[in-house]
């Protein structure tokens, strides 16, 4: 065997030429790897011995994708670019065959497509997730891809970024065969057999079949513009992407690839894409917790328990059963869990009814749920989260009784929204057992998890339940205790700033269309009717009836979408808001009577304001400790309130903005609103020495 280069290597056995690659961890198209491929197939091509020639890769995988780390910087000289090797074995007169297995993504996928064959295992997935990075694939994914499975199934694949497994792939003709065990040897069966049957090669820039159905026919393309138009607001990728497939189906294949290279410059080049380029990284920084190496022993997790089976409870228990974990749940009441237990049901159902899930899938999940009024059922579980109503006191009550019945070595958790969890873990024997786990609701499709450490939390725990997070396909961050944690002591930030707005300046549908307009899925206001009005609403017992407009709207029985009516109206089975003037009144009289003169405010203040206030916030959770990194705050944003991820997070997004103005503006505001808008010290600093959030 031959080093080509670093991470590749040739190799000649009898009529076939062998490249292999191995640049963990996932074989990215760094620049030595693009080099040494392309040094491999001129080798191929120029032997006059070799037939056929295949692509294989060391490792867990076939090639992931281009180099992330090489985006932004200035390339290699002297190095070809992915296209050019791409090309290069397109036009090779001998056939190359790639095999696949783990994933070809992004460029990888690409490279095997600039091959005339591919054979995968089964357990492969392929797709071209550039998307999920803002970009649009670079070296021919929306050009060749749609020639080879058809418009329709490329746009999909494009657009949503998801992979598709190796039996789709060979439905739709990416791969022409799936095979098993050794990928080398089984590449060199296929390269031996395409050899002996004189197969022709197949180059797919030839192929125009699967076109057809799209010419001339911008239908097609607008449905698909219509059909994303929401899931895509304030992404600049996807409409690229279509414009790509667009320009492959209308214009000569030469002609849609310098295309697809303007469009990519173009979304490159955006500052979209930095910020999701940016977050890709930090949501695998989050996993990474200084003094929890990566060795640190785990605990075995096989059975859990969880108490109460309300919103959260049923939620949390249905990403462990889908996961194959078995779950106890206990509640107080038969009504409740019967409830409790009917919903997980029922939301299994409907997807099954929707194809998603089979009625073996929903019987499987179904059926390793048990439900008990009987806390002692805990006795043999190995870690119990408890979800009970958010008060402190019966917390305590129940993580006694938690203690008592737990086996030793049970991981005692707490989905708690903001209570401290030292004071909770301070009732129990063994406050090293007990940590937060703060799932986001809808806890079966949030995808974040806050982690929250106690002072006693053993770290065994905390690498126990971070690799647990993982396993059910939730995202981890660790924090520390404090009043509501990262996410919720944000948010109560924002909601002190939208709530000021309300009463001083603006209506909530000004308010929320900021909000929305900055790219959140909604406004605080909206999420209010959605959430419920009446959540904490202490009802007659308010103090401050004349001057609380929540109050104000509770008693007319405006305590939000479930009732048809909050801070707006909702017609009979719709969920848009609409704005109404009784609310404005209402809101204007509570100004009045807390002797508020109203005044109008731009929708840039508003904004900067609201934001201004959470990235204030930030900067207190980061001196204090209770967040590791700042990039740890931006991953809870994007995935526990919809932060719009091509805005980074909060703490990147104010590093675009300047930390000298933001200070500025927040010197200006706590002089009119109030002295909580003072700029903290760390933000202070960091804005006098010139630095940002990124410099900690
Ligand atoms: N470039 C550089 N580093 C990469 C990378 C890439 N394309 N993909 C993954 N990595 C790194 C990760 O940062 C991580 O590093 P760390 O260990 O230092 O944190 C390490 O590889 C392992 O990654 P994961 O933790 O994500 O490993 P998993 O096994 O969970 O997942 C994977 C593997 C499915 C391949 C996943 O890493 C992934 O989805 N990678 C990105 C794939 C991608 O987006 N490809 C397209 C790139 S853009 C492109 O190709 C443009 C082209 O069209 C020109
Ligand atoms: P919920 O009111 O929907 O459910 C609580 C359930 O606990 C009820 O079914 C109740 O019967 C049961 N329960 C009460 N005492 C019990 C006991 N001693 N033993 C067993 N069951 C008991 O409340 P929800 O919304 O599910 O909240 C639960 C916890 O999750 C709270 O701490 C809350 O702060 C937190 N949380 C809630 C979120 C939300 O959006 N609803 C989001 C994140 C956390």
């Amino acid at each position: 065997m031959k080093k080509l280069t670093e991470s590749v290597s040739f190799e000649v056995n009898g009529e076939i030429g062998i490249i292999t690659v191995n640049n963990p961890p996932v074989n990215a198209l760094s620049s030595h790897v693009r080099q040494g491929l392309f040094q491999g197939i001129k080798e191929g091509d120029a032997n006059s011995e070799i037939k056929a020639l295949v692509l294989h890769c060391e490792g867990r995988t076939f090639i992931a994708g281009a180099d992330i780390t090489e985006f932004g910087k200035a390339p290699a000289q002297g190095i070809p670019r992915l296209l050019e090797v791409i090309d290069a074995m397109e036009n090779c007169s001998k056939p190359i065959v790639a095999a696949i297995h783990g994933t070809a993504l992004g460029g990888g996928l690409e490279t095997a497509m600039g091959c005339h064959y591919r054979i995968s295992n089964s357990k492969a997935k392929m797709g071209q997730p550039e998307v999920h990075l803002g970009l649009i694939p670079g070296a021919g994914g929306t050009v060749r891809l749609p020639r080879i499975m058809g418009v329709e199934k490329a746009l999909d694949m494009n657009i949503s970024g998801n992979p598709i497994d190796a039996n789709d792939a060979l439905a739709h003709g990416l791969v022409d065969e799936i095979v098993e065990g050794d990928m080398k040897e089984q590449a060199l069966v296929f390269a031996r057999k395409i050899v002996a049957e004189a197969r022709p090669l197949l180059r797919v820039r030839d192929r125009s079949e699967k076109l057809a159905e799209a010419k001339d026919n911008p239908e097609l393309f607008n449905n698909i513009r219509k059909s994303i138009a929401r899931k895509s607001r304030g992404f600049k990728a996807p409409e690229a992407i279509i414009q790509a497939v667009e320009g492959a189906v209308n214009l000569s294949f030469d002609d849609a690839m310098k295309n697809e290279g303007r469009l990519f410059k173009e979304v490159h080049d955006s500052p979209e894409s930095a910020a999701q380029r940016y977050f890709f990284f930090i949501e695998r920084v989050a996993n990474k917790i200084p003094d929890v190496p990566k060795d640190t022993p785990t605990r075995n997790i096989e059975k859990i328990g969880i108490l109460g089976a309300g919103t959260m409870g049923g939620g949390i228990a249905m990403n462990f059963l889908n996961a194959g974990i078995p779950v106890k749940i206990v509640e107080v009441q038969k009504e409740a869990l019967d409830r409790g237990v009917g919903i997980i049901r029922k939301n299994y159902e409907n997807t099954a009814r929707k194809g998603r899930l089979t009625e073996a899938d929903v019987k499987a999940r179904m059926s390793i749920l048990e439900g008990s009024l009987d806390m002692n059922a805990f006795a043999e579980v190995d870690m119990v989260i408890e979800a009970v109503y958010e008060d402190m006191d019966l917390k305590k009550s129940v993580f006694k009784q938690l203690d008592k019945i737990c086996k030793s070595g049970a991981i005692l958790a707490s989905n708690t929204s903001y209570l401290d969890i030292n004071e909770i873990a301070s009732v129990t024997a063994r406050p090293q057992d007990v940590i937060g786990t703060h799932f986001f609701s809808p806890a079966n499709v949030m995808k974040l998890l806050e982690i929250v450490r106690g002072d006693r939390s053993s770290k065994d725990i905390i690498a126990t339940v971070m690799a647990l997070a993982r396993k059910i396909g939730k995202v981890a961050v660790l924090v520390g205790v404090c009043d509501g944690f990262v996410g919720n002591r944000m948010l109560a930030a924002r909601s002190v700033e939208s709530g000021s707005l309300l009463l001083r300046n603006a209506l909530p549908q000004e308010i929320d269309k900021v909000i929305f307009d900055f790219g959140f899925p909604m406004g605080p206001f909206a999420m209010s009717d959605l959430a419920g009005l009446d959540i904490g609403w202490r009802g007659d017992q308010t103090p401050d009836k004349e001057t609380n407009i929540r109050h104000q709207l509770c008693v007319r029985n405006r305590r939000g979408q479930k009732t048809g009516a909050g801070f707006y109206d909702y017609s009979e089975g719709s969920r848009t808001p609409i704005p109404n003037d009784e609310v404005e009144a209402i809101i204007k009289k509570v100004s009045e009577a807390s002797q508020i003169t109203r005044i109008p405010i731009s929708e840039e203040d508003m904004l900067k304001r609201m934001i201004y206030a959470m990235i204030n916030e930030a900067a207190k959770i980061l001196e204090e400790g209770i967040a590791l990194r700042p990039s740890d705050i931006d991953v809870v944003w994007v995935y526990g309130y919809g932060w719009p991820v091509y805005r980074g997070g909060p703490t990147y997004f104010a590093d675009q903005i300047g930390l000298k103005s933001i200070v500025a503006d927040l010197e200006r505001y706590a002089k009119e609103y109030g002295e909580h808008l003072t700029p903290s010290p760390l933000l202070k600093r960091l804005a006098q020495e010139g630095k940002g959030f990124k410099d900690l």
